[in-house]
């Protein structure tokens, strides 16, 4: 077997950096797989397994290995106050794919049309992952496995579906775009196979995806506000199905 060190190098490249013990905990919770997994203190990285993650200390005792601070550092772009990094495996995009058009649909999909800010998508993937959403996507540019993005996401891209599409290839389903002249939403019932979709930072939504959606909701907002931040309305949102029927109960 090869030294983590070289096992890291290999496959820095083409693996998700998960940056931080609380990134590695969810994870590795989530099923991803995860190759090569370093602490400058394996015994401090234990011990908060065993406080703040008993379910999956096991496993981490398992992948860790320590390595001196020096070499920690030369691994990571920013080093973490946990001293601890992984790499793991980045799901399929067929595998993703599947998980998004899988029927009946239980939970929602939310999608960024053509989203510009990395820090909403991490905090969009956080929120999708705690509501249990089927799946996050993007349109547009932004690669949502962007290591920012990841790092913004606390290791939660393996608890749901996260994958970048054009419109034309969004899952079937019921599409909600949420705009500010849409209706409100507090007299909508949002089902379980929802598309939940969500306009860009700068210019809201697009027309082709205004152009797909079957429903235009808008989130209660006074006047004189022209409109919430991205995740912000995401979140509203995905608390609006499960306050209405929706998982997680
Ligand atoms: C920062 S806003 C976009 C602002 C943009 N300048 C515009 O012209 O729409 C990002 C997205 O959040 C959602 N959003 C923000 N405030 C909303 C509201 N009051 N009702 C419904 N959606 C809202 C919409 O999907 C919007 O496209």
């Amino acid at each position: 077997m090869t030294d983590p060190l070289t096992r890291w190098r290999a496959l820095a490249g083409t693996s998700v950096l998960l940056d931080g013990f609380h990134a590695l905990k969810h994870a590795v919770r989530f099923g991803a797989e995860v190759p090569v997994a370093v602490t400058t203190d394996r015994r401090a990285a234990l011990a908060l397994a065993g406080e703040l993650a008993g379910d999956v200390r096991d496993v981490l005792d398992g992948l860790l290995t320590e390595v001196p601070e020096q070499t920690y550092v030369s691994l990571v772009p920013r080093p973490h106050p946990t001293g601890v990094a992984a790499l793991a495996v980045r799901p399929s995009r067929e595998a993703n794919l599947r998980a998004l058009a899988r029927t009946p649909r239980t939970a929602p999909v939310v999608v960024l049309d053509d989203p510009r800010n990395l820090g909403n998508a991490g905090a969009v993937i956080r929120l999708a992952a705690g509501f249990a959403a089927t799946g996050v996507v993007t349109t547009g540019t932004l690669d949502p496995w962007h290591p920012t993005v990841v790092r913004g996401g606390a290791g939660l891209h393996f608890a749901t579906a996260v994958e970048r599409l054009g419109v034309d290839e969004l899952p079937a389903g019921p599409l909600f775009a949420l705009d500010p002249e849409g209706e409100d939403i507090r007299g909508a019932k949002l089902p379980d196979d929802a598309l939940l979709a969500f306009g860009s930072e700068r210019s809201g939504l697009s027309a082709p995806l205004r152009a797909r959606a079957d429903h235009l909701l808008r989130l209660p907002m006074r006047p004189q506000v022209s409109s919430y931040n991205l995740a912000t309305s995401v979140a509203m949102t995905l608390y609006h199905w499960s306050a209405t029927g929706g998982a997680p109960r």
